[in-house]
């Protein structure tokens, strides 16, 4: 039997081959970071500092609307699907500001980086955001969230605040604590006395009964349907990984601190081969800086820090961006989607999107090069 297949396994591999290309979503089209990227009306696409979720074989982009002169939230939450990554068709706005000024969301508030996840459970979409109130430049650092029974909205606003008051990280000890009661006088700002205080819990501590301040963030779902909100937290000093509840709609309580005063923003994660992977990058405001990476053997840690991941000219300011998402590619094994803006705060509609295919070193570790255009079609 083995014999009379053999010289048709070929002809059998190019045919099954031949089918799955066919079924293939993915089109010839190239991605080409850094231009306009027209939607199915012809206008730039109007979603930054998103995240994309993957729903019934589409593709569900949700992101900042921003305006011609400010980036405050004059319009809210848009979203945009596609079946290729490459054409988009405008869905609307998921999440809108309120007209009503006592509103937390209230027009003219800060409204950064949403994404949304699905919970198999309650059937729910669930959106979180970083949020400011109008008028309060960056103090607030609210996590926010809005849900909806439908992808595409509308998202019902719930509730925003800072996160777990009054409750322990996991990984802060009885002696970091020691360290900041012993504390004489508060060290002046930067110095190595002072960030050695804040990397053992100096602003952790001030926070700690009102919670903790959220403002960078994105969202990861784990294997096991377990999901994290991952945020800038302690004046974007230190970045925390807190569970979500298994409704997504508020937090379990347990969390951790990840490079305390390592100064992160711009949290993007993903999970390949058991390791966790995020890419993050410095603090300097809405000019691009070097990335970071970390990588983990368990969402809560140890995190270790890793040289930038990207290389090749302008690798250390992220080629002008700053991350946002990072995407695995379902039916491509090994493509995972390094997601940035280009901002431009002086014509914030203007922004522009980086989209970058992970490369791998042989041990796995991840990296980023510039590519003028690449093809998903090319990826296995
Ligand atoms: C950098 C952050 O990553 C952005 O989301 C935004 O908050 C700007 N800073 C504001 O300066």
């Amino acid at each position: 039997m083995r014999l009379v297949l053999k010289p048709i396994i070929p002809v059998l591999v190019a045919f099954f081959g031949a089918i799955a290309s066919a079924c293939s979503p993915y089109t010839d089209q190239p991605i080409r970071s850094g231009e306009i990227w027209p939607d199915d009306r012809g206008e730039h696409i109007n979603a930054h500092g998103g995240g994309i979720l993957v729903h019934d074989g589409t593709f569900y982009w949700f992101g900042e609307h921003k305006g011609e002169r400010s980036s405050s939230a004059f319009v809210g939450v848009t979203c945009y699907s596609s079946k290729d990554l490459v054409n988009w068709k405008y869905e609307g706005v998921a999440l809108s500001v309120s007209d009503d000024p006592a509103s937390d969301i209230t027009r003219g508030c800060t409204l950064e980086r949403p994404k949304v996840i699905y919970n198999k459970k309650t059937g729910k979409f669930v959106m979180w955001f970083h949020l400011e109130l109008r008028g309060r430049g960056y103090s607030a650092a609210r996590a926010a969230v809005a849900v909806s029974d439908n992808v595409t909205g509308p998202y019902t606003y719930i509730g925003s605040g800072r996160v777990n008051p009054g409750i322990p990280a996991e990984n802060v000890t009885d002696a970091d604590l020691a360290y900041i009661d012993a504390l004489q006088e508060i060290p002046r700002s930067w110095t190595p006395e002072w960030l050695e205080a804040i990397s053992k819990g100096l602003y952790y501590k001030r926070d700690f009964a009102g919670g903790q301040m959220s403002r960078d963030m994105t969202l990861f779902v784990d294997d096991d349907g377990k999901a994290y909100h991952i945020y800038a937290a302690e004046e974007n000093l230190t970045l925390n990984i807190a569970e979500l509840s298994d409704d997504y709609q508020s937090h379990s309580g347990r969390y951790v601190r990840v490079a305390p005063a390592g100064h992160n923003e711009a949290p993007a994660i993903f999970k390949r081969n058991g390791t966790y992977w995020m890419i993050t990058s410095g603090c300097t405001g809405w000019d691009p800086n070097a990335a970071r990476m970390f990588s983990a053997p368990s969402i809560f840690g140890p995190w270790t820090q890793h040289p930038n991941p990207c290389r090749g000219e302008k690798s250390e300011i992220t080629y002008g961006g700053q991350s946002t998402f990072i995407l695995p590619v379902p039916g491509k094994k090994d493509l995972f989607i390094f997601m940035a803006d280009i901002w431009r705060p002086r014509n914030p509609i203007d922004a522009r999107y980086i989209w970058l295919p992970i490369q791998f070193e042989q041990d796995g570790t991840p990296y980023l090069e510039w590519l003028d255009e690449w093809n998903i079609k090319d990826y296995k």
